[in-house]
Parts: structure tokens; sequence; C-alpha cells
């Protein structure tokens, strides 16, 4: 794992967008798994910004959701895929038939089984944006024992079930659905993200090194190749 440490947020994000506009620039039809979450929003809105100067560097992209809050209604504007689409794929302009998200009209024990069965024909992942959760988490692979290793439907922590994201809906889920760590790890390049309130005690856990399914976002330092960027603040 390369740790960066960043300033200010700004400079993360900056950073972040400009890793990814790299491997872009190097393979204009990649496949890019994205986490919602306050973590990449500013490095979502540089990348918009750059598409806006350079509207062919992102057209062919594909993009694949990282996670999904289980329960919502179809086209709830609350779920990652309306956060995506108003942050990412419509600044980008990415078509439907490109994006690959969790189907939340069906059974989500399905979902994560088509999940899957679509990533072993579309993947690997070219490049993944991860956001560190309060309790060490990423995507919704939550601290546990033993971690399930393909997409699957999570039981949420009390953590996440306070992430600001499941506290703006009327209804609060009890579940997620997320790709697990084998699909995490199977991307090629990872671009974690360490900022945030509150996230001191797990940025100094993570960097410790040791690596533990209690704090799963540690099992990326089995990979050969992520950019850790962390917010000075937290140090
Ligand atoms: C959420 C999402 C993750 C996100 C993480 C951190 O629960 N499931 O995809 O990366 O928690 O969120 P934030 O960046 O808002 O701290």
């Amino acid at each position: 794992m390369h740790v960066h440490t960043c300033e200010s947020y700004e400079r993360l994000s900056a950073h972040a967008a400009a890793l990814v506009a790299a491997d872009v620039e190097r393979k204009r039809n990649l496949l890019l798994c994205p986490a919602t979450g306050s973590s990449p929003t500013g490095m979502y809105r540089d990348i918009a910004g750059r598409a806006a100067g350079d509207p062919e560097l992102f057209r062919s992209i594909s993009v694949v959701a990282l996670d999904e809050w289980g329960g919502l209604g179809e086209g709830d504007p609350g779920s990652t895929t309306g956060y995506l689409k108003e942050r990412l794929l419509d600044p980008l302009g990415i078509p439907a038939d490109r994006f690959a998200a969790f189907d939340t009209t069906v059974d989500a024990a399905i979902a994560c089984g088509r999940m899957r069965a679509q990533l072993e024909r579309i993947g690997p992942i070219d490049v993944c944006v991860l956001g560190l959760g309060v309790n060490g988490h990423i995507g919704f692979n939550e601290p546990t024992p033993s971690l399930v290793p393909h997409c699957h439907v999570a039981r949420l922590s009390e953590e996440s079930r306070r992430h600001a994201m499941a506290r703006a809906m009327k209804n609060p889920p009890e579940f997620g659905l997320t790709l697990g760590m084998r699909e995490i790890l199977a991307a090629r390049h990872i671009v974690l993200l360490v900022t945030g309130e509150g996230k001191q005690s797990v940025a100094a856990r993570l960097l410790a090194g040791e690596v533990t399914t209690m704090l799963p976002a540690s099992l990326l330092w089995l990979h050969d190749n992520v950019d850790c960027l962390v917010d000075m603040a937290l140090l």
C-alpha cells in the first residue's frame, strides 16, 4: 500500500481524481468501481470538471457499483445509484448499459448473485475507489470474525446505520448489498480515501499495518497496487 499524506480534503480529492484520470488515459474503456459517501464527493466533482473540459476522456468507461443500501424502492434518490447518477454517471455521460448496479427490485440475495455473475463476465475492475468506514469497513464488508468473499447481503453495523446516507432515509436500512473482498482485491488498482470526521482512530489502526477481518480495509495491505490517500487532519 502506497500511503500519501494530503494537506487538505481538496488536495486529497484532486490527487485521487488525477490517479483515476491517469488510469483512464492508459485504458479508455476501463471498468471503474466507485464508492459513495462523503469521502469521494470532492474527487467526483474534480472528475466531472475534467470531463467538462475533455468530454472524450471518460466517454468509454464502464461503471460497477460497489454497494447498495437494502430495502430501497426503485429510483430512490438516497440510493447508491441515485448518488452515482448525480455525481458521476450524468456528468460523464455514461449510459445505463455501461452501469452495473445492484437490482433493488428483486430479492437481495438474487441481486448479489447476479452482480457476482456479471462481474465474472465484465471484470475484473480496473480501478476501485474506496472510502473507509468509521469502523474500518469497505463497501459493506463489515468488521466480523470471518468475511464473505463474494458479493453478498450484509447485516449493517450500528456505525453503517448511522451513516449520513442512511440517516437521510425514511426507513433506515438494516442490510446492505456489497461486493465482497474477493471482487475488491481482484481490482487492478485501488484508491483508498481516508478522510472524514471521527476517523482518527480507524486511520491509526489501518496505518499500523496489522491485517485483520475486524478491520476489513486492512486486507488492502495484501494487494500490490493500492494508493491510500490520507487527509493530514486525521494524523
Ligand atoms: C458507507 C458506504 C461506503 C463508503 C463508506 C464511508 O457506508 N457503504 O461505500 O465508502 O461508508 O463513507 P464516508 O465516505 O461518507 O465516510
